[in-house]
């Protein structure tokens, strides 16, 4: 089964002109953004939207939110993850509003730290922890100390991750040689000189990367989660992990969106007894906060390398780092949020969302498949899903995902802009879920 490129095309613009002439709204603020903000949005990514503009939100709250135009959504996105608490929890906010009376910021510590240490300490297995204000930060810190304690140049990530924008990440494969990946935007330097890029669930390539003993850390996602979702193969993380040890390479899990597979990630989950773990965004419900953690053995080696007189121009910090807001928020967040029982609500959730397009998917035998990992699901252009990012990147189609985007954003349902991922909060419902279903099984229907 192909797709008619053609229909496709018609269709997409009858859905464009139903999105516009259903937001004039949002058309109107984005007419006027363009005198003030650069491209009209915010930040850069807001134009990434299947629309012909973002929609302009006026409210959030829970799973769903309410659109300028006084629309009702099924948040799926959920902020790409940073709001994958539900958006606003009631709980959190009541922690954040009770701290903003009584001070944001002082570069002193709050007794909520502690708290966060410990919760993070118990869930992880890493005793030693630290704050930022994104998860950016928190792979950026993690791999100034890798560098500093190995005394080793370069990084190893996989093809096509994404961390957040750490210049050394923004690296890919081209023919098998590093260059700096497609769209990366003035690159100090050819990230071939920092970094060693290899194929996710490739351990002879993993194994010859780190055999130049250059290789300070892995950075990783557990299972890859921003090119689609990619998971390990069967023993993939127990080999890599001793390929780790034998080259003295720290392994640095970024369990920024794998904490999708429960309150402690892919860490607890599948036992991978990482050096350092990186998690951000949704660790505070969207309030900015990000942390990283690690072993005894690294901190002992921080310690031996970083004079207290040096510690504030190391290029590890930040003002508003460690805040006493961002900790409040984290501290009702793991508390009361990110718990056991709330991944036992949300992870069918997901499930529910793969069998709801698998089923239309099926139907109309078109040559695709779906992936999960704990409370993310997602829906893939490709027969099987994909082993690496290669092979998930081949499988892309950016034109058949815009039309699927809009065709359900019309109906209510709000997909994250990169690749046909949905996540579940707390908040989210079957009827939610649902939504999507049957929006999604009507695109097929008339797209086929
Ligand atoms: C795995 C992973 N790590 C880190 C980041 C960076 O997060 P932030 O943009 O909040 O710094 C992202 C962002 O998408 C991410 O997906």
């Amino acid at each position: 089964m192909t797709i008619d490129r053609k229909h496709l095309k018609n269709l997409r613009e009858r859905e464009e002109k139903r999105f516009v002439a259903e937001h004039p709204r949002s058309a109107e603020l984005y007419r006027r953004a363009q005198g003030s903000l650069l491209g009209g949005v915010p930040m850069n990514w807001m134009n990434k939207w299947a629309g012909a503009f973002p929609v302009f939100v006026k409210s959030a709250k829970g799973a769903h939110f309410t659109c300028a135009d006084g629309r009702d959504y099924v948040d799926l996105c959920l902020g790409d993850t940073g709001a994958m608490t539900g958006h606003s929890p009631d709980v959190v906010m009541e922690a954040v509003a009770q701290r903003i009376r009584e001070g944001i910021t002082l570069m002193l510590p709050t007794e909520d730290a502690i708290f966060v240490g410990e919760d993070l300490k118990n869930r992880f297995g890493l005793p030693y922890w630290q704050f930022t204000l994104t998860a950016t930060d928190a792979n950026r810190f993690s791999i100034r100390i890798a560098r500093e304690i190995t005394q080793r140049p370069k990084i190893l990530v996989f093809h096509y991750c994404y961390h957040g924008t750490v210049d050394e990440s923004f690296a890919g494969l081209h023919d098998g040689t590093v260059g700096p990946r497609r769209g990366n935007i003035g690159p100090p330097l050819n990230p071939a000189e920092t970094t060693r890029v290899v194929e996710f669930n490739d351990l002879e390539a993993l194994e010859a990367a780190l055999q130049h003993h250059d290789v300070a850390c892995i950075l990783a996602e557990p299972a890859m989660t921003n090119v689609g979702i990619i998971l390990p193969e069967a023993g993939y993380w127990k080999a890599a992990r001793e390929l780790a040890r034998r080259y003295g390479a720290l392994l640095i899990a970024d369990e920024t969106h794998t904490i999708c597979a429960g309150p402690a990630g892919c860490t607890a989950e599948w036992k991978l007894e990482p050096d350092m773990v990186v998690f951000g965004k949704a660790i505070g419900s969207g309030i900015p906060g990000a942390a990283y953690g690690c072993s005894e053995e690294v901190a002992q080696r921080i310690a031996a390398r970083i004079q207290l007189e040096d510690c504030d121009v190391g290029g590890i910090g930040g003002t508003l780092a460690g805040n006493a807001l961002s900790l409040a928020a984290m501290r009702a967040t793991l508390q009361h949020v990110l718990t056991a029982k709330n991944f036992q609500r949300m992870i069918p959730l997901a499930v529910r969302f793969n069998e709801g397009v698998l089923g239309p998917i099926r139907s109309h035998r078109l040559p695709w498949s779906v992936q999960r990992l704990g409370c993310r699901g997602e829906y893939m252009f490709s027969q099987t899903p994909p082993r690496n990012g290669g092979e998930s990147a081949v499988a892309a189609d950016f034109e058949l995902e815009r039309f699927l985007h809009l065709y359900v954003l019309n109906r209510g349902v709000l997909l994250t802009p990169f690749h046909n991922m949905a996540l579940m909060c707390p908040e989210t419902t079957e009827r939610d879920i649902d939504q999507h279903s049957r929006a999604f099984a009507e695109a097929l229907d008339e797209l086929v």
